[in-house]
């Protein structure tokens, strides 16, 4: 008879944080140097849908990304294939008449097919939404039953970030403090249900590849920077508090302030760095005095803005109202060229299955 294939599919959207997760105290493990909060954006734009297929026909673990197959011998898909592996359960299907134990998944090779809905070039989050719809995928398909912070402490094993595209709406990556890393996992600090009004835009100010990858930059500034063991130790214990208080009392004027400054703080820890890394370019530049300029005109802030390990803008509008406007002052003063483009997202949910 024809061998079996069971598939899953799922689809993770990625985030982006407003407190940075910059250092990591573990570079084999992926345990950072300080907590970090992001926001889940909405799976129908920005995601990665993966499948994951099984069956006895398969002789070795094999994966294809935007449908190029890619080398799966790297220590972060090893470590998330193994320990997804060693939490698999048994699983049966009566109906197809498969049956498969816990051991037999010791045996059996996974196909992984991945898409990215978004230019993976564009240095847009990239490897976040991958690696969380990698492990949500393989939990599901191996019927482990983990909770999504205890899956999150393995997506964080495949990429930092990753650990908080797990949950929907505003999410904490808690740092953790015992040495194997279980307890240094993302929880969900509200849902995308609580802040519904938020608008965000991205510019995408350049879609080259960055220079400098958050693998060595991180390794580079935590060498070499003083500063970074300052924000590290003093100030960002302060504004993970601050944050998930601005957060629950959706204090717009207190979120902005946060999230502007922790953005400028990361790129000054970067500058930081020796050598220094450049991140942002003149555009990046111009487009924070726009927004300060106009922040301040109107007393109260309407937009915040965040920065990522490149040039383009995340800009997070308080409501409808301030994103049209701010998106009249971008398509003014920065029109779209072949390198310039602009999208608007809104928050968005967890991992889902398809
Ligand atoms: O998880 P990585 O290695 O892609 O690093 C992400 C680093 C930043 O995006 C700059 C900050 C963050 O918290 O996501």
């Amino acid at each position: 008879s024809e061998p079996w294939v069971k598939m899953v599919t799922a689809q993770t959207p990625t985030n982006i944080a407003v407190i940075k997760y910059w250092g990591k105290r573990d570079e084999t493990l992926i345990l950072p140097v300080n907590d970090s909060i992001s926001i889940t954006l909405d799976p129908a734009h920005l995601c990665t849908t993966t499948t994951v297929a099984v069956s006895p026909s398969f002789v070795q673990d094999r994966m294809w990304l935007n449908g190029k197959e890619i080398s799966l011998s790297g220590g972060r898909y090893q470590n998330c294939l193994r320990e997804i592996r060693a939490r698999a359960c048994d699983i049966e299907d009566k109906e197809r008449g498969i049956k498969i134990s816990k051991k037999d998944w010791e045996k059996l090779h996974v196909h992984i097919a991945s898409y990215n809905n978004f230019p993976t070039a564009a240095g847009l989050a990239s490897s976040a939404a991958g690696f969380a719809c990698l492990v949500f995928a393989l939990a599901k398909l191996m019927n482990a039953k983990e909770d999504n912070s205890e899956l999150s402490a393995i997506a964080r094993q495949g990429s930092g970030s990753a650990c908080r595209s797990l949950f929907g709406g505003f999410v904490k990556w808690n740092m953790g403090k015992v040495e194997d890393g279980s307890d240094s996992l993302a929880i969900q600090v509200v849902d995308e249900k609580h802040w519904h009004d938020l608008v965000i835009i991205i510019a995408v100010v350049s879609s080259r590849e960055k220079e400098t990858s958050s693998t060595t930059g991180m390794h580079e500034t935590v060498e070499t920077s003083l500063l970074l063991q300052h924000r590290a130790k003093e100030i960002v214990p302060k504004r993970i508090v601050q944050m998930e208080m601005s957060i629950k009392n959706r204090d717009f004027a207190s979120f902005a302030h946060l999230t502007c400054a922790d953005s400028n703080q990361f790129h000054a820890v970067c500058l930081d760095t020796c050598p220094p890394i450049f991140y942002m370019n003149d555009t990046s530049h111009r487009i924070i005095s726009c927004v300060e300029k106009w922040n301040r005109s109107e007393g109260t802030p309407q937009v915040a803005y965040t920065f990522d390990a490149g040039p383009n803008a995340v800009l997070i509008a308080h409501n409808r109202k301030a994103a049209a406007q701010l998106l009249q002052k971008l398509l003014f003063y920065f029109p779209p060229n072949s390198d310039t483009q602009l999208n608007s997202y809104v928050l968005g949910d967890k991992s889902i299955l398809k």
